[in-house]
């Protein structure tokens, strides 16, 4: 089965807590999609966060399903980027753990039969009061080489995929949602509303905006929800 879920902001109390949303013992078998702003990788190296994140991260290897996220704009890039990148069902990933992986931007990946395509990334509103290498990183939006590789594999898939992950949400949907886009993400807000369009998808989960509710019949803001996939019906 798969799962998902938004922001975790590597709050490891929302693993513990996991079973209580599904009402399902999740097992080898199942996936946990994460919405962007995973956070687990986060503190740089040598700091006692990055050592409290690496005990946290063997703690969540030991737990029998796997977990799959795309980055959000709250991830330590230059520490994601250190880790091996390997081809997993199609697309790109890091692997961090035997059973954490990086999904990484504008990827298809094929799991069980089920197409899932992702999309990472987002400006920080809060960036003015980050610090940059230490809580904030330039990579935090997609770059044209993304985009272009993004293009390229949803062609590929002749534009027809089940599921669409992302961090933040087409630009239609932000303003469905009562909110206003930020200038400085317009560029992947309306990409994201060029796929909305012109790619064919069953479902699409997003984080970013930490909020949970359902805005279309097909598209979804995701939180502290946790929500089984399911080809047709609810969200
Ligand atoms: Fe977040």
């Amino acid at each position: 089965m798969l799962y998902f879920t938004g922001d975790l902001h590597g709050e490891y109390s929302r693993y513990l807590c996991l079973e209580r949303y599904t009402g399902e013992k999740l097992t080898g078998d199942d996936f946990l999609f994460v919405c962007g702003d995973y956070g687990f990788l986060f503190y740089p190296v040598g700091s006692n966060g990055y050592t409290e994140q690496q005990r946290q991260l063997n703690e969540i290897e030991k737990l029998p399903y796997t977990t799959l996220f795309c980055d959000g704009n709250h991830e330590n890039f230059d520490l994601l980027e250190s880790y091996p990148v390997e081809v997993w069902n199609g697309g790109k990933v890091h692997r961090i753990r035997s059973n954490i992986l990086h999904l990484m931007r504008g990827q298809v990946y094929n799991i069980d039969g089920t197409k899932v395509f992702s999309m990472g990334g987002a400006y920080s509103i809060d960036k003015y009061m980050r610090q940059s290498g230490y809580s904030w990183w330039s990579q935090e939006r997609p770059n044209n080489d993304e985009y272009k590789e993004a293009s390229a594999n949803l062609v590929s898939a002749e534009n027809n995929v089940d599921i669409i992950i992302s961090h933040t949400a087409p630009r239609e949907i932000i303003y469905r949602m009562g909110r206003v886009p930020d200038m400085h993400d317009a560029e992947l807000t309306g990409f994201l509303e060029w796929i909305m369009y012109e790619v064919s998808f069953k479902k699409w989960y997003f984080g970013h905006w930490h909020i949970d509710q359902v805005i279309t019949d097909k598209v979804r803001a995701i939180y502290f929800d946790v929500v089984r996939y399911e080809e047709k019906g609810s969200l």
